[in-house]
């Protein structure tokens, strides 16, 4: 469902991903499920995601006879997680795509200015063939999204999507402001952001909850 709001957001309302969506945000839910439910959830979205891909018809032979069968045309997929915890979201999406390349993308928020710092970047270099589906778990202030895109255009990359299990109004609006063209894929779009810029009601550290790295359980 696209809102009148937003344009360039996607909100995927399957049952099966708004169930997964519930148990994901659940505090009492594990690391163990938590990666289960990301990867299952992913897969619908990377279903979504994908939904544009131009098709061609090839000649194929069935047991049967002839046919003109529709296979995939145009631009090859990258997948390109946003580390860490972008991560968590590969699996799936290569399950859904698995010729395609992965490449990296390493940002993290400064916890005082809230500003991405870039730490590491590292794509497939026939990016003009490519169509690269940027992957993070969290669309909070749209910061770091916001730099990933940047910098995959400074690598004069063109084909750019965006998917993210939670968006923050915050976020989606920023990055409308700053580059309309990239879609987003979304399970929710969420109320708001916290004091320190963490999607409410959300889920908390996504890459805590992923990585089992929390201080506490909440
Ligand atoms: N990153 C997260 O992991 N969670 C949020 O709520 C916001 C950013």
């Amino acid at each position: 469902m696209i809102t009148k709001a937003f344009p360039n957001l996607h909100e995927i309302k399957h049952p099966l991903l708004q169930h997964k969506l519930s148990l994901l945000r659940d505090v009492n839910t594990g690391k163990q499920l938590f990666n289960k439910l990301v990867y299952e959830i992913t897969l619908i979205l990377g279903i979504e995601a994908t939904r544009f891909l131009p098709l061609r018809a090839t000649k194929i032979r069935t047991p049967l006879e002839d046919m003109e069968a529709p296979v995939l045309a145009g631009k090859l997929p990258v997948i390109v997680p946003i580390l860490r915890a972008g991560l968590g979201m590969v699996n799936a999406m290569s399950e859904l795509m698995p010729a395609a390349k992965v490449g990296h993308i390493g940002l993290y928020r400064d916890e005082k200015t809230f500003k991405a710092i870039h730490y590491y970047f590292k794509i497939p270099k026939d990016y003009e063939l490519r169509h690269f589906f940027i992957c993070d778990p969290m669309l909070a202030t749209g910061g770091t999204a916001v730099e990933a895109i940047k910098q995959l255009r400074e690598n004069n990359v063109s084909a750019i999507s965006l998917v993210c299990i939670i968006a923050a109004p915050e976020g989606v609006q920023r990055l409308l402001d700053t580059y309309p063209e990239v879609p987003i894929y979304t399970a929710s779009l969420d109320r708001q952001l916290n004091a320190s810029n963490y999607i409410l009601p959300g889920l908390g550290d996504a890459g805590d909850r992923l990585y089992g790295t929390l201080d506490s359980n909440a």
